[in-house]
């Protein structure tokens, strides 16, 4: 973990926001659990402890157990990741295509130390095995949109958008 994650302030948890989730949108339904989780995720952009706690108590599964869920699906974090996430692919086509070098080249103008996040929490960047889109290597995604071929010019011109807000 770099060094910048252990300086990032965790947001403050809001419980009306968690009633809305755990009992307005799914009824306090044990089965949603993940659903939950994915809800709470969304919101804060990773899963706060007491959001786990809270959970754990309002629907009566063990905090262990979520902890579980939490850790064993890739798409959970629980530690806190930017406004802004890019994934840049280092799976083998994308590897020979040069991602390596995207991933230096972003995480240094960052000021990351390979990946993580930014203490503004305003950026992560993360590496990805494979995305499935191996014939237009090497890929980068950022917040959820696809950039096929993806150069360093390009992923300036991204970091510099980011600058600005
Ligand atoms: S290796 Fe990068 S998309 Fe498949």
């Amino acid at each position: 973990m770099p060094e910048a994650q252990a300086i990032c302030q965790e947001p403050e948890v809001d419980f009306t926001v968690l009633d809305r989730i755990i009992f307005d949108d799914y009824g306090g339904n044990r089965e949603a659990m993940i659903m939950m989780m994915q809800a709470i995720q969304r919101q804060y952009r990773f899963l706060p402890e007491p959001a786990l706690q809270y959970i754990s108590q309002a629907i009566g599964i063990p905090l262990t157990k979520i902890y579980e869920v939490a850790t064993f699906y890739a798409s959970f974090s629980l530690v806190p990741k930017g406004r802004h996430i890019m994934h840049v692919c280092t799976g083998t086509a994308c590897h020979l295509k040069g991602s390596g070098g995207l991933v230096q080249h972003v995480a240094a103008r960052m000021g990351l130390d390979g990946g993580g996040t930014t203490p503004d929490l305003k950026f992560t960047l993360e590496t990805v095995n494979c995305l499935g889109a191996c014939a237009v290597s090497p890929v980068v995604v950022l917040d959820d949109r696809y950039y096929p071929k993806a150069n360093v010019g390009q992923l300036n011109r991204l970091i510099e958008q980011i600058d600005t807000e």
